[in-house]
């Protein structure tokens, strides 16, 4: 009985756990550049820093992906360099297609321009910063092994989201009560 209920949890706790994992790492996300305008030359001059504005609200993980949306022009991923020229010969990624997903395959800095002339000196380009993976948790050196919830969750915690934190503080003191 006790240990049944004692695996119960080891499953409800690992379930919760891979969820959060997945949802810290996971690839569901998808940004639609520029809300509802799409990816055009901003309204004015102004409006110079239009994405860059877009993107500093937004948290960019490995795997989401942007979907740029436009009519009659272009998305092109090039260097720092091209960037601040405004000019690419050899974009790393191009597309013209007028619906452009593109996925985010690593952390650093991502920079797309408009590829029409004169749209990127307007404005209409932008800097996408990827966030790093968390780190995964090491196992302490000295590990004792066995089957101790409560010493492997403390060791897990800083390193994951608050939904992780809150359930694997809670977990070592709601067993217990079902066990009385
Ligand atoms: C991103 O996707 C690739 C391929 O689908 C996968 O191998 C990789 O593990 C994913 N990375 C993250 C952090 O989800």
């Amino acid at each position: 009985m006790v240990s049944s209920m004692k695996s119960c949890w080891k499953v409800v706790a690992l379930a919760f756990f891979i969820t959060c994992l997945h949802f810290l790492s996971g690839s569901c996300v998808e940004f639609d550049v520029g809300g509802k305008k799409g990816w055009a030359i901003p309204a004015s001059k102004n409006e110079s820093d239009f994405y860059n504005d877009w993107a500093s609200k937004n948290r960019f993980k490995v795997n989401d992906t942007l979907r740029f949306e436009y009519k009659e022009d272009s998305v092109l991923e090039v260097s720092e360099e091209e960037y601040e020229k405004c000019k690419s010969s050899h974009p790393s990624f191009f597309s013209n297609s007028g619906d452009t997903s593109f996925q985010l395959d690593r952390p650093g800095l991502f920079y797309f321009i408009s590829g029409v002339a004169g749209h990127c000196p307007r404005g209409q380009k932008m800097i996408v910063k990827v966030l790093e993976l968390p780190t995964p948790p090491s196992p302490p050196p000295q590990s004792s092994s066995d089957s101790d919830t409560s010493s492997a969750s403390s060791h897990n915690t800083h390193a994951f989201g608050s939904a992780t934190l809150i359930l694997l503080l809670t977990l070592p003191f709601a067993a217990p009560l079902n066990f009385v």
